[in-house]
């Protein structure tokens, strides 16, 4: 069974991972590397994750490369994480589209580099067909920025006469997010410590697991990401709904 299954208690695998990828930076310092070779490990690791989703058979990741708030780094460290992104680009596409893995980038692209768009845009077009994984990206991504510009289109639509104030609803918003092509994601993931969102997918997350780690984003490996599907497959989602057995006992007691 996977969890879009609409059981409440049928959480066995999850069908959407979504990993907010944290520690490159503490990774490096611990083995008195700079922050830069972190961040370049921290890439690599990206493969063997695809690698465990694909084994795994979960057809939906999406990974937290940049969030709207990294620009408040050091120039040097944000050149140098659109670099690795770029190299990545050039290196790993071929390999993914052959593995089936479909490619989607979700965040403000229009304020990266026209060189970087332009290879976003050609990594989509040529993986569009695939489907055994569907990868995310999020870059120059914000929970925030992705609300703001939804409810932007959803009233241009409401000015222009096309859709009536009165049918705004959950679906409508949901509909106009970056993510309205994939669904909510089943399992958070986030590495290094830290036990906060960062502005990752606000709304989406609303009834996803979530599973910290301390272990630092270079050092999530196949073990790492097998006991997090171990905890999922633990926990019991229930939507804000109660769990059938108890339910009928109740019944049954209100008859006895
Ligand atoms: C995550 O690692 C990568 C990005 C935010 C791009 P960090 O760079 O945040 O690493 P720490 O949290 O400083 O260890
Ligand atoms: C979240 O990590 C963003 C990414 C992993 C891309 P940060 O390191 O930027 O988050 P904070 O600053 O600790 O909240
Ligand atoms: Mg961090």
């Amino acid at each position: 069974m996977t969890a879009t299954d609409s059981s409440p208690s049928s959480s066995v695998r999850p069908v959407h991972i979504a990993v907010v990828m944290d520690g490159n930076g503490r990774w490096a310092k611990k083995r008195g590397f700079s922050r830069l070779e972190g961040h370049r490990r921290g890439v690599e690791n990206v493969r063997a994750m695809v690698e465990n989703c694909v084994r795994h058979e979960v057809p939906y990741l999406t990974l937290f490369a940049f969030s709207s708030e990294n620009w408040r780094r050091p120039k040097k460290e944000v050149a140098w994480l659109m670099r690795l992104l770029d190299g990545a680009l050039d290196r790993e596409v071929k390999t993914l589209h052959s593995n089936g893995v479909r490619l989607r980038f979700i965040g403000d692209l229009a304020s990266l580099a026209a060189g970087i768009q332009k290879k976003i845009h050609q990594s989509c077009e040529l993986t569009r067909e695939n489907s055994t994984l569907n990868l995310t990206i999020a870059l120059n991504y914000g929970g925030q920025w992705d609300l703001v510009q939804a409810f932007r289109r959803v009233l241009m639509a409401v000015q222009q006469g096309e859709i009536c104030l009165d049918n705004l609803s959950a679906e409508l918003i949901a509909e106009n997010l970056s993510t309205a092509q994939i669904p909510n994601p089943d399992l958070f993931i986030r590495t290094g410590g830290e036990k906060r969102m960062s502005n990752f997918l606000l709304w989406q997350l609303a009834y996803t697991e979530l599973y910290f780690t301390d272990t630092y984003w270079p050092d999530f490996d196949t073990k790492e990401f097998e006991m997090a599907l171990e905890s999922f497959a633990t926990r019991e989602r229930r939507f804000g709904g109660a769990e059938h057995d108890a339910i009928e006992m109740e019944v049954e007691d209100v008859h006895a």
